[in-house]
């Protein structure tokens, strides 16, 4: 009998560990790994965060313990998130020098200096009392313009403070320019700006806002800032005006959910490009693996990789420590 067998043979490359690793498109490095990182003022003990497993709030300690492993394991950069003990309406904690995130900052200066890349999340959210992402209007939305003058202070505590990145996620518009032309004039030419550009109004930061204890006042939601989930062009404009406006990276988030608009981000810009796999992306990762339903750090893996091949450069991810032990093992 004759059988016709086709020509192309792409299972030959498929054989072994090795040939797969040759012929690999995408890698996956512990270089391509930023950790975001939790510090709570006021408490003895780090608390761990119910809806995010293996994630807690840091004590000031704890926190520079934490980096220092990280930095132990090769992972490049941490981003912080602060919670502090006062709330108030305008977020003035996150520009106050004393300030958790800005002590915080201080201290891993001290442990770590420049050898780990010392981000800070730009936002006030985390510190006022009503949850928004800025100060509100006498009919309670967000005033884009006035909110402008409160990331430009918080920006400048944060590079007075240590940080060698800033990276605002409040999607007003404008924040960018309005960033960098403070922290020009405060003399921290230096310090970089990672944008928050395509981050869309999306219900996978639940497990987050319990990290950072944020409720939004009267059930409310971010969709008057955030990006609306169908809208993929509207992306691209929101990361080419970052740009234009100074950004020296651009973020999108969440990240697979998103895939395609990294992709189409990807073919657009030039500048470094990260994602955001966000609390929500792996919670359900850790509910599942919980329930034995799925291998946990497997998944976590090619929910990475995914990211990679989708074009992102780095990603922000609370798989960090554990993807860094997996690909040092
Ligand atoms: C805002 C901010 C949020 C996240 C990062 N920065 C929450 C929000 O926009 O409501 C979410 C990150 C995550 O879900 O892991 N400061």
């Amino acid at each position: 009998m004759h059988v016709e067998y086709p020509v192309s043979r792409p299972r030959r490359l498929r054989r072994t560990a090795a040939l797969r690793r040759l012929v690999a498109e995408t890698r996956l490095s512990v270089d391509d790994l930023v950790a975001p990182l939790f510090v709570r003022e006021g408490i003895d003990d780090p608390q761990p965060v119910a809806s995010l497993p293996g994630v807690v709030q840091h004590t000031r300690a704890s926190l520079c313990s934490e980096v220092a492993a990280l930095r132990d394991l090769g992972v490049p950069a941490v981003i912080l998130f602060g919670v502090p003990d006062r709330k108030d309406a305008v977020g003035s904690e996150a520009w106050n020098p004393d300030g958790i995130v800005q002590v915080a900052l201080r201290d891993l200066r001290d442990e770590v200096g420049d050898d780990v890349v010392l981000m800070a999340d730009l936002c006030v959210d985390e510190y006022t009392d009503h949850g928004h992402c800025g100060v509100l209007d006498g009919h309670g939305s967000v005033d884009n313009d006035a909110t402008l003058e409160l990331y430009a202070r918080a920006a400048v505590a944060q590079a007075d403070a240590g940080a060698s990145v800033t990276a605002p996620s409040g999607m007003m518009d404008g924040q960018v320019s309005a960033i960098r032309g403070a922290l020009d004039d405060a003399g921290h030419q230096q310090t970089a700006i990672l944008a928050y550009a395509a981050k869309y109004a999306s219900a996978l930061y639940g497990p987050f806002r319990d990290a950072v204890d944020v409720e939004i006042v009267d059930g409310g939601d971010r969709k008057g800032y955030q990006q609306d989930p169908p809208n993929a062009r509207e992306a691209m404009v929101e990361i080419l005006g970052d740009i234009e406006q100074g950004a020296d990276m651009v973020m999108v988030k969440p990240a697979l959910a998103y895939l395609d608009v990294i992709a189409e981000a990807r073919a657009v810009v030039d500048v470094p490009l990260a994602a955001y796999h966000v609390s929500g992306e792996y919670a359900m990762v850790q509910a599942a693996a919980a329930n034995g339903w799925l291998d946990g750090d497997a998944v976590g893996m090619e929910h990475l990789l995914s990211i990679r091949r989708a074009g992102a450069d780095f990603v922000l991810t609370y798989l960090a420590r554990r993807a860094a032990e997996l690909l040092g093992s």
